[in-house]
């Protein structure tokens, strides 16, 4: 029934984060959007009430005209919208899952004993930490005179975040790995909006209310933190997908594989923002495309060598059977067995022999080639018995 339970809970929790992520993400990038198309103000008026930008568009039949003051307007309208919840259940969401799957579940999807035997508790003060000290080192980042200079902060993070991810890979399941480095930028993101984005509305708004001169500061961090989160962000929808995809995190180079797909994403985003400003240079994009491709590349499937034992292909199938009723079927079965599954894991069952034939090469992809299955290797299967996977594999007719 708990299991039954967390299915239900991480079902809605999935839902709601997606549908969070998308509301912010699709906010941020119309700010990033509005930001980088204002055009100056035609009106003398306008522009002597300390308007800076402005833009039109026509979006659901109506027209929409924005403005974007220098610093602030001379008097604050009685209703002003802010964007900041988006964010927040965005993390919220996150975390939520994040505790259900990850930490509650450690020993199912963050540990792994092959990379690192740890206790559930030492994994879960590992995750936490990653997150806090992320945020402190690129804060610290941020308020240091590298954040002036835009390619140098870029490079300073790429090396972090490399080491980030190497660590997280040498502690943590691949998968484990990539989601807490997702979501390490993830709360970097929001803890962006919540710590520097808003605290220093609050304190134009504020300054307006009491008569002050707004300090434009503000203005000048709010952008730099804004500009940080929207490279962030195909690098974090990334990782959030990336549990589909044992290639990636089940390789063993696979932090290597984590930078550069989110270096990728970066690039990709970088493109587009320069277009908003007209024509751009497609050089990052085709950076990314290489990058892209050298990984598919690289981490195509290579033949495993195979020795030949000799037995007929009936023999290979019973044994590979066996290894699959052993360490599959405990999860993979109309009434899984194993602790913490209501349901068989992907609806895949490995119960039959016509069932384990028809999925004959996913089992071989998810035992012997990524290594993703069994799951944190919860049923302790052996490089041999991995092995007589790869012969029975091997032996069959293509
Ligand atoms: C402890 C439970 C457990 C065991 C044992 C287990 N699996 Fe899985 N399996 C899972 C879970 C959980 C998923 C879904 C992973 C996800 O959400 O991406 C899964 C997914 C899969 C998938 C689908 C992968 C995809 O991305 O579509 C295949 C194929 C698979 N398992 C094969 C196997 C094989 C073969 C074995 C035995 C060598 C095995 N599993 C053992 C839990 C298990």
């Amino acid at each position: 029934m708990e299991s039954y339970i967390i299915e239900w809970l991480s079902l809605l929790g999935r839902w709601a984060h997606m549908i969070f992520g998308i509301a912010w993400v699709g906010a941020s990038f119309y700010f990033v959007w509005l930001d980088n198309h204002l055009q100056k103000p035609l009106q003398q008026n306008d522009i002597d009430r300390g308007v800076g930008g402005e833009l039109w568009a026509v979006h659901g039949g109506g027209f929409y005209h924005s403005q974007k003051y220098q610093v602030a307007p001379p008097q604050l309208p009685g209703t002003l919208h802010w964007f900041k919840w988006e964010a927040y259940t965005t993390w919220l969401s996150g975390m939520f899952l994040m505790v259900l799957l990850y930490w509650y579940q450690a020993e199912i999807y963050l540990i792994d004993p092959s990379v690192a035997d740890l206790s559930k508790p030492v994994a879960i003060i590992i995750g936490v930490a990653s997150l806090v000290i992320g945020w402190l080192v690129y804060d610290r980042l941020c308020k240091s005179a590298v954040a002036q200079n835009d390619l140098l902060m870029a490079a300073i993070l790429l090396v972090f975040l490399t080491a980030v991810a190497y660590v997280l890979c040498q502690l943590f399941s691949g998968r484990g790995a990539y989601i807490h480095f997702g979501a390490m930028l993830g709360t970097i993101m929001v803890a962006n909006v919540a710590h520097v984005i808003i605290p220093g509305q609050r304190d134009l708004v504020a300054a307006k209310k009491e008569g002050r001169e707004p300090d434009p500061i503000h203005g000048i961090n709010g952008k730099l933190r804004s500009v940080h989160n929207t490279y962030f962000t195909l690098p974090v929808l990334f990782v959030m997908i990336s549990n589909h995809y044992a290639m990636t995190y089940g390789h063993e180079y696979n932090w290597l594989i984590l930078i550069g797909l989110s270096l990728a994403g970066a690039l990709i985003r970088v493109y587009f923002v320069k277009r908003h400003f007209g024509k751009a240079s497609p050089v990052t994009v085709i950076i990314a495309a290489v990058i892209l491709a050298g990984i598919a590349w690289a981490i195509a499937p290579k033949p495993i060598a195979v020795q030949s034992s000799g037995a007929d292909s009936q023999a290979l199938f019973a044994q590979a059977q066996s290894v699959v009723q052993l360490r599959c079927s405990s999860c993979h079965a109309q009434v899984p067995t194993q602790a913490g599954f209501a349901a068989p894991p992907k609806g895949i069952l490995l119960e039959t022999p016509e069932e384990i034939l028809a999925q004959a090469s996913t089992i071989y992809q998810q035992t012997v080639v990524t290594r993703a299955m069994p799951i944190g290797n919860l049923t302790g299967i052996s490089d041999e018995e991995r092995g007589v996977i790869a012969q029975w594999f091997e032996s069959l007719p293509r």
